[in-house]
């Protein structure tokens, strides 16, 4: 049964796909006012003028003129179907994309409306309860909180009774089955009926940043365990998916950075302090989907845990979460054991200002925590310790940097610069993962292993689509192949499946064949291999019969100019080579290449 999507499903699609977002994973963008900016992938440039705009949530090339919205991004940028893109756009933030029922869509909608109805009804009833109650009130002024941040943040209480807030919300209307799926009450074992998962306690809202209320926190006033309490996974309120107090933070994070602290009260308390761009990860290790959300907001973000190990072990974890999503993130360490809460109500704001002055970045905060683990009076410790660190500098991009770095380590420990340098030279070294390589991976995930070209000399996304659209072409018509045979031969396609396909494609019209689907397929083994050709020949590449000659001359013009640039890259890592390693005795061949470059550098201007 074909796919249907109803406009909701694909407009939450949307919502949960951020234009910048998703390209960014594909492409380098760069801000420009309100706008990003850069290398057009549908086309070839050298100068940007594909510009993404997350207000609108469009992209458009002033170019090549493509344009449109995150799904037909993808679909272009991947070259799949509309329900294709919709589906792994979908995947990419955990949505379940319900095909062909609108039904148990709708039934799902509405169910989450009524959740966050009553979520919204409790919080306004805890509110409520706190001015009638003087022990959850007494404690939150106890603790520092006045009555402007308790309306801000929409703290409430819980009372101490069993069936309270049950009692509240049948009354106001929502079923028994609506309550207990909203994880506010929970069943009774031994008997009939339900009671408060939430009593005695103060009570922390959780709200999204379109300002639902999805889930709670609750601390005990006294003693009492455990010391918080948390919504469950709800329909609603999934954890790793939010962040405590980015509702607020986000207004005023645009020209600043977001702090990201443990608990939630270090997320009021600042707050009161007037540190209002703070947001807490809900007590749970941070998760790359939060981080993904924290990138809409800003481009700078301190990680400010409790100065005690978990803390710091805690931030040696979101350093890394962060870097994976390709961002830098900086740790702060609190001067005293203790969380930020605690520092900065003994201390005050100034000092706590002071702290975020001096911030590690990741380099020393890994060094910090290489010293913490070596400790390096000893010996062996040193040599681990220095090992450890070469590792990672050697993933350093600027030579200053590195340099500065290195001399550093080696004051610490007393081993050479040299020997540290030579150390880092090391032959294993594992390159760092820049967007480009993803690239190439991911467009080669349907190959075999043996098909990752190292990066330098990679496809780029025009010549990729170039080189599938001639095949696509090749195969399906004979006249196509009889004009091309001559000058573009199989092994011309840089991509080895589609080398592969090529040359078996050729074999069957050379011996007077049609290319036969099943034929063509009953030459491959590998299920990957078999499922991308099955796509290809199934595909509508939709060029119309008067224009096929003319596409397939642009392809093979493309493709040639783009192994002119693979040529070229090639030659030039020659030459630096000989450059590098002082091989001035080549002085001929460095002479050749030269020439080789300059004749290159000519027809690529042809081509332009
Ligand atoms: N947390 C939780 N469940 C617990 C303990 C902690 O969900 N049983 C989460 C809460 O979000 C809490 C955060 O982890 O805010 C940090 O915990 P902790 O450092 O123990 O609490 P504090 O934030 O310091 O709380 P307080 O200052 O109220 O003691
Ligand atoms: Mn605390």
């Amino acid at each position: 049964m074909p796919g249907y999507y109803s406009d909701e499903i694909i407009q939450e699609v949307k919502e949960g796909n951020d234009v910048v977002d998703v390209i960014s994973e594909y492409l380098q963008l760069k801000r420009t006012g309100s706008n990003f900016k850069g290398l057009c992938p549908f086309h070839n440039e050298k100068t940007p003028s594909f510009v993404v705009s997350p207000s609108k949530q469009i992209f458009h090339c002033f170019g090549c003129g493509e344009s449109g919205n995150v799904i037909n991004f993808i679909m272009k940028y991947q070259n799949v179907s509309f329900p294709e893109a919709l589906e792994l756009l979908a995947d990419r933030v955990g949505i379940q994309l319900q095909q062909s029922d609108q039904k148990e869509y709708n039934r799902k909608r509405k169910k989450k409306d009524k959740l966050l109805e009553i979520n919204r009804e409790t919080a306004r009833y805890f509110y409520r309860n706190l001015s009638n109650n003087d022990l959850g009130h007494k404690y939150l002024l106890n603790r520092g909180i006045n009555n402007d941040t308790i309306k801000t943040f929409g703290l409430g209480y819980a009372k101490n009774s069993w069936e309270d807030l049950l009692k509240y919300l049948l009354h106001k209307g929502f079923t028994q089955k609506d309550i207990e799926e909203s994880g506010l009450i929970i069943k009774r074992k031994k008997m009939e009926g339900y009671y408060d998962r939430f009593r005695n306690r103060v009570m922390f809202p959780i709200i999204d940043v379109k300002g639902n209320v999805i889930g709670f926190g609750g601390r005990v006033i006294d003693d009492g365990q455990p010391k918080y309490l948390n919504s469950p996974e709800t329909p609603v309120f999934s954890k790793g998916y939010n962040l405590y107090g980015l509702n607020i933070a986000k207004k005023y994070a645009r020209n600043d950075k977001i702090i990201l602290v443990e608990g939630y009260m270090d997320v009021i308390s600042l707050y009161k302090f007037g540190i209002k761009n703070c947001v807490a990860s809900l007590g749970t290790a941070l998760t790359k989907d939060q981080v993904k959300l924290l990138k809409r907001y800003s481009d700078k973000f301190y990680i400010c845990y409790d100065n005690d190990n978990a803390g710091i072990n805690a931030a040696n974890k979101a350093i890394d979460v962060f870097k994976k999503q390709g961002l830098e993130s900086h740790v702060v360490i609190l001067p005293e054991k203790g969380d930020p809460d605690e520092y900065i109500g003994k201390h005050g704001k100034e000092a706590f200002y002071k702290v975020l002055d001096n911030p590690y970045n990741y380099i020393d905060f890994k060094i910090y925590m290489y010293k913490k683990k070596y400790d390096i009076s000893d010996l062996d410790n040193r040599i681990h310790f220095t090992r450890e660190i070469s590792k990672m500098l050697k993933n350093i991009n600027s030579p200053i940097e590195r340099d500065a770095y290195v001399s550093r380590i080696s004051e610490d420990t007393n081993i050479s610069e040299e020997a540290i340098r030579k150390e880092m030279s090391n032959k294993n070294s594992s390159r760092p993962t820049t967007s480009k390589d993803k690239y190439i991976k991911y467009n080669n995930r349907n190959n075999n292993k043996d098909s990752i070209k190292p990066v330098s000399y990679s496809l780029e996304p025009g010549h990729l689509i170039a080189e599938k659209k001639l095949l696509k072409l090749l195969i399906d018509d004979k006249n196509i192949y009889n004009r091309v045979k001559d000058n573009f031969k199989p092994e011309s396609f840089f991509n080895d499946l589609y080398r592969k396909i090529a040359t078996n494609v050729y074999d069957m019209y050379e011996k007077g064949l049609e290319v036969n689907s099943d034929e063509l397929l009953d030459c491959f083994n590998d299920d990957k291999d078999i499922n991308t050709i099955k796509k290809l020949i199934e595909e509508d590449i939709q060029i119309s019969n008067s224009e096929k000659i003319k596409a397939v001359k642009d392809f093979i013009n493309k493709i040639n100019y783009y192994k002119l640039k693979i040529k070229r890259q090639k030659i030039k890592d020659q030459i630096r080579n000989i450059e590098t390693n002082d091989n001035k005795g080549d002085v001929g061949k460095f002479e050749k290449l030269c020439m080789e470059l300059i004749k290159i550098d000519k027809e690529l201007k042809l081509h332009q």
